[in-house]
C-alpha cells in the first residue's frame, strides 16, 4: 500500500503512522523526521536545513525531493510506504508522481484551536523519536520516555512563533494538495479529533484491514 499522510502540522500524522507501520508492516517515512536526523548527525545538509526547520518555512523543493527518490529507492520502500508530510507543495506531488504510483491520500482533519493545544504540549523522545503530549498522552514517568528513560525535549518548531508560521505556511503551500489530489480522486478525509486508536480505528475502515 502506497500512502501519503497530508493534514496540518500537529494534526497527528505522526501518531497514527507509527500504528499504521506496525500494523500493515511498511515503512514510515516522514520527511520532517529525516530532517532532523540530518539535524542531530550535524550531516551537511542538516546544516543547511536546520534554522529553516527552527523558523518553520520549508525546505526548498530540490533538496526535499531528492532525499525522498533516495529513500524510495530503498528495498524496505518497495512494497508499500506511508509518505508523511511529503509531498507539501505541488512542485513536490509533481515530482512524486513521477517516481510512484500512490493508491491513496489520507487528509487528517483538524481545527486550528486543538492543533496548537496538540503542538504546544507535545513532547518527543531524542532517541526514538516517540512522541508524547503533556496531557493527552503523557509518558509513565514526568519527563522521560517510557522505555530508554531519556529525557523528554521540545521540539524547536514547537515555540509559539514558530507553530503560527507553520500553520500559515500550511494553509498557504500544502492546503491545495488536497485539491490537487482530489481531482486525482485519492484523498480519503480522516475526522482527526478524536483519540489516537479511534483515529486509526477509522483509517482502518478506508484502507481495509
Ligand atoms: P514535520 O515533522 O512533518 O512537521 P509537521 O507537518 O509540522 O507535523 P508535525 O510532526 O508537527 O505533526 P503531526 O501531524 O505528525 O502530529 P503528531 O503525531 O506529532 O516537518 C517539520 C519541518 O520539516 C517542516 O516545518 C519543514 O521545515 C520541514 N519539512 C518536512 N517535510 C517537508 C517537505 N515535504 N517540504 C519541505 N520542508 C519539509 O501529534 C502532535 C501532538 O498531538 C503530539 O503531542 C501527540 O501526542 C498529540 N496527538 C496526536 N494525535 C492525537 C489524538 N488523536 N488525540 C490527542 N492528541 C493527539
Ligand atoms: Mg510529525
Amino acid at each position: 500500500m502506497k500512502l501519503v499522510f497530508l493534514g496540518p502540522p500537529g494534526a497527528g500524522k505522526g501518531t497514527i503512522a507509527a500504528l499504521a507501520r506496525e500494523h500493515y508492516r511498511i515503512p514510515h517515512i516522514s520527511t520532517g523526521e529525516l530532517f532532523r536526523a540530518h539535524i542531530k548527525g550535524h550531516t551537511p545538509l542538516g546544516l543547511e536545513v536546520e534554522a529553516i526547520l527552527g523558523r518553520g518555512d520549508l525546505v526548498p523543493d530540490d533538496i526535499t525531493v531528492e532525499m525522498v527518490r533516495t529513500r524510495l529507492c530503498e528495498a524496505d520502500a518497495r512494497s508499500g510506504f506511508i509518505l508523511d508530510g511529503f509531498p507539501r507543495t505541488i512542485a513536490q506531488a509533481d515530482a512524486l508522481d513521477q517516481m510512484v504510483r500512490l493508491d491513496k491520500v489520507v487528509n487528517f482533519v483538524l481545527d486550528e484551536e486543538v492543533i496548537i493545544a496538540r503542538l504546544s504540549g507535545r513532547r518527543v523522545c531524542p532517541v526514538t523519536g516517540k512522541i508524547y503530549h503533556l496531557t493527552n498522552n503523557p509518558p509513565k514517568i514526568d519527563g522521560v520516555d517510557d522505555e530508554t528513560g531519556e529525557p523528554l525535549i521540545q521540539r524547536d518548531d514547537d515555540r509559539p512563533e514558530a507553530i503560527h508560521n507553520r500553520l500559515e505556511v500550511y494553509q498557504r503551500q500544502t492546503f491545495p494538495l488536497i485539491e490537487y489530489y482530489r481531482t486525482r480522486s485519492l484523498v480519503v478525509d480522516i475526522d482527526a479529533s478524536p483519540t489516537p486508536p479511534e483515529v486509526f480505528a477509522s483509517l482502518e475502515v478506508v484502507l481495509g484491514r
